[in-house]
């Protein structure tokens, strides 16, 4: 077999190791997260880049990680959002885990585990080294698992879930998802909660009975995370993305279809604040 393509002369192109936006050649600053932990999450890679042979990649927005301040806070105002078990009874599940930045910030709380599912092999890749670093930090407070795969497949695990997206996909794969989950839990018994951040896709989520929204709106980032995000990006060859000092956000809980009018007012109770997390309705 005859390696050479034609037009080369012989000589072989040199193999592209990482993805586009990954390398230094394509603008990447490291995020102060990964200087000051010697973790490998920083990069910005266009959705078009995100081809792993499956055919939900046509629906992955980007692989950008999440700003740790905004991560932080999201996980705030879920905790004031009475979850109904224990932290320690929830799993974690990060549904577009890219390089795991969500993971590790997640498995410093004590979860009954943390996992990630990432369609990406390359991205996983990258994603369970740092978990293992995370570890041999012993940063981590919770078990954490990467699964290389289509979240439309994932099963949740049994027992109280939490599940954080990033912006990970768009509304045909999301729409699977929750059809999907809304199938598999008797009514009013699953205990899953959704974390939302720059919640492109919220109509799905409104528009799907059985879920209840009990918080929207703006999460500021940090100024340390404005300032890093803001370089970041202005940084990209093509200035494609931009930041914003803040990222929309929202959470929701399962509470069944029966009965969706008293489930409702009980989700409205259960929420931070009533003006808050009902202001953009
Ligand atoms: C914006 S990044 C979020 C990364 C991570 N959650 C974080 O916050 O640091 C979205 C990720 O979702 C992944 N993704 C997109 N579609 C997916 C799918 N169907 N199943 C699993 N992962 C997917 C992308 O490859 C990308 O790494």
């Amino acid at each position: 077999m005859n390696d050479a393509t034609p037009g080369t002369m012989g000589k072989r192109k040199p193999m592209r190791r990482l993805l586009p936006g990954l390398a230094v050649q394509d603008g990447l600053i490291r995020h102060p997260f990964d200087l000051e932990f010697g973790v490998r999450t920083s990069g910005l890679v266009a959705g078009r880049h995100l081809t792993a042979g499956h055919r939900n990649d046509r629906h992955a927005t980007a692989y950008y990680a999440v700003a740790p301040s905004v991560f932080r806070s999201i996980l705030v105002r879920w905790r004031r959002c009475r979850p109904q078990a224990p932290l320690d009874a929830f799993t974690f599940v990060d549904l577009g885990a890219g390089m795991g930045r969500a993971m590790l910030l997640a498995a410093e709380f004590p979860f009954r585990a943390v996992i990630g599912v990432e369609l990406h092999p390359l991205l996983a890749r990258i994603a369970r080294k740092n978990l293992a670093l995370w570890r041999a930090a012993e940063r981590a407070r919770a078990p954490m698992s990467l699964v290389c795969g289509d979240a439309a497949e994932f099963k949740l695990p049994p027992g109280p879930c939490v599940v954080f997206m990033f912006n990970p996909f768009g509304a045909p794969v999301l729409r699977r998802l929750l059809k999907s989950w809304s199938q598999s839990f008797t009514d009013g018994e699953g205990q899953l909660d959704i974390l939302y951040v720059n919640n492109e896709q919220e109509h799905v989520l409104e528009g799907q009975p059985g879920f209840a929204r009990l918080f929207q709106g703006q999460i500021r980032r940090s100024h340390a995370d404005t300032v890093a995000d803001r370089r970041i990006l202005s940084n990209q060859p093509e200035a494609e993305y931009a930041t914003t000092p803040w990222e929309d956000c929202s959470v929701y809980r399962w509470v069944g279809t029966t009965n969706a009018g008293e489930q409702r007012s009980w989700a409205r109770e259960a929420g931070p604040k009533r003006s808050e997390a009902w202001k953009r309705r």
